[in-house]
């Protein structure tokens, strides 16, 4: 697609300058990934005043049915997307976030809720199976990185939104957490996603997927919102050339051996994404530093106040962390920034694994905060948006909704297995084993990316699916 004629408009496309209505759209792409972060992260703040009866298999839905709603939620999306589009799929996600939220709020027994969280649930994952396949598709080459980097930023300044929520609402009004706090912290969410909605709506359409789908007029106009003007015969003598290289790649099958190399890799790079333990410190954080903050005199809303508090310094630390992620991948590229973060990220685990062990009292808190903010600053950098980021851009138009689904999907089945055995592992060895393991898992995924996964900085999408055949068929250069 890079020579000649043919990639005409889509060259024009991926040599944009990304003006700031690109990096509007990309926010708007990325509400979801707000709420992906704000709708994981409240549930943990919320449960202690949930007043409802609740058996153990609710609350362990309550807590972990999002991460498997949204396994479905993105399975779900991917055919739909590639039938329907981007934006239809993205502004439906809206609102179902919303109804979700507003259903939280009012609900009025366990099953009420069991079922806003699973609609929340199935919204988070649809969403995130699209917001960077969407970006992708119009993103310029040297700025689809930090563009897409957006998600990942999102999802982090959801996750820190939450918990000051919970201090605010917690502190504001510590009579009424059982009443209406536990409500606010979930129904605020909805907030967000009407706006997201109301925005949504005016967002242009993937021009890729229209080109792809025939529609010349609609991508002439898509165009022209991204800010190029061009013509129906050029759009057409694009598409064309966009279309042949689908049609040869289905002649093969839609499934080449490149794509499904490329799938293979984004699905190993989420489930080490996830088993590296990066959702320990946020999810059970609240609890774990509860349980060290707790005092004698401490009661149930001051002692969570103090574990929420501890827990939002480490959601400030990854928001900030994530700037680096947002400056650097496009200049350094996405291997040696992952290669470094899961090296740092070994380290890191193992010295809070050591505060654990071996230190009490104020040592240990100091000790163990500082390693939990170093490992997730690397996280921050190289593996939580490079994992979003490659599932958006290694798959061709015709298949990206679908694959970028299951890479999605993969992503939260790794993410529920891992909340699923954590209590039970560290009951067996403890919590500085299972940190241990941790360590060595990262590195294991050190092994896989310096192995298996190419440097995509700088490609157009086209060229990215290219580098993937190549190497499925062996053929060496790719760096
Ligand atoms: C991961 C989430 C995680 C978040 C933390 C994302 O990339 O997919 O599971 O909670 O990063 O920042």
């Amino acid at each position: 697609m890079k020579n000649g004629k043919s990639g005409g408009v889509l060259d024009r496309l991926d040599n944009q300058g990304a003006t700031s209505f690109y990096w509007y759209l990309s926010l708007l792409a990325t509400v979801g990934g707000f709420l992906f972060g704000y709708d994981t992260a409240d549930i943990g703040s919320a449960l202690p005043f949930i007043p409802y009866k609740l058996s153990s298999f609710a609350e362990g839905y309550l807590v972990a049915g999002a991460s498997i709603g949204a396994a479905v939620g993105a399975i779900a999306a991917g055919p739909l997307t590639d039938r329907f589009g981007r934006k239809s799929l993205l502004i439906i996600d809206a609102a179902i976030f919303a109804v979700g939220a507003i259903l939280s709020a009012f609900a009025v027994n366990v099953e009420m809720l069991l079922a806003a969280r699973t609609l929340i649930g199935l919204a988070i994952g649809a969403d995130s199976a699209i917001a960077t396949a969407y970006i992708c598709e119009f993103a310029p080459r040297d700025r689809r990185g930090s563009l897409s980097i957006i998600q990942q930023w999102m999802i982090t300044v959801g996750i820190l939104v939450s918990f000051l929520v919970a201090i605010i609402v917690l502190r504001a009004a510590p009579g009424a957490a059982g009443t209406v706090g536990w409500r606010l912290m979930l129904g605020l969410g909805a907030v967000p996603a009407l706006i997201g909605l109301a925005l949504r709506a005016r967002m242009p359409e993937s021009p890729r997927w229209l080109m792809l789908n025939g529609r010349y007029g609609d991508t002439r106009k898509a165009l022209g919102i991204l800010g190029m003007e061009v013509t129906d015969e050029e759009v057409k003598a694009t598409a064309e050339q966009l279309k042949e290289e689908e049609r040869r790649r289905e002649n093969v099958s839609n499934w080449t051996p490149g794509v499904r190399r490329a799938l293979i890799v984004v699905c190993v790079f989420f489930i080490f994404q996830q088993i590296t333990g990066i959702n320990i410190p946020f999810y059970y954080g609240p609890k774990l530093m509860a349980g060290l903050l707790q005092g004698p005199h401490s009661d149930a809303v001051n002692s969570a106040v103090a574990g929420v508090q501890v827990t939002a310094i480490l959601g400030a630390v990854n928001v900030v962390a994530t700037f680096f992620a947002f400056r650097y991948i496009d200049k350094l590229g996405r291997r040696p920034l992952a290669l470094a973060a899961y090296a740092g990220m070994a380290v890191f685990i193992l010295l809070a694994a050591a505060g654990v062990a071996f230190l009490a009292g104020v040592p240990q808190i100091v000790v163990v905060m500082i390693g939990f903010a170093l490992f997730i600053t690397c996280f921050a950098i190289g593996v939580g948006g490079t994992g979003w980021l490659i599932q958006g851009e290694v798959f061709p138009t015709a298949v990206r909704g679908r694959a970028a689904a299951i890479g999605a999907s993969v992503d939260w089945v790794a993410n529920f297995a891992l909340i699923q055995v954590f209590p039970a592992s560290q009951q067996a060895i403890g919590l500085a084993g299972v940190m241990v393991c941790f360590a060595g898992l990262s590195v294991l995924a050190i092994v896989f990316i310096a192995r298996f996964l190419p440097e995509t900085k700088g490609l157009s999408v086209e060229e990215v699916i290219g580098l993937f055949e190549r190497q499925a068929a062996g053929k060496p250069g790719t760096g």
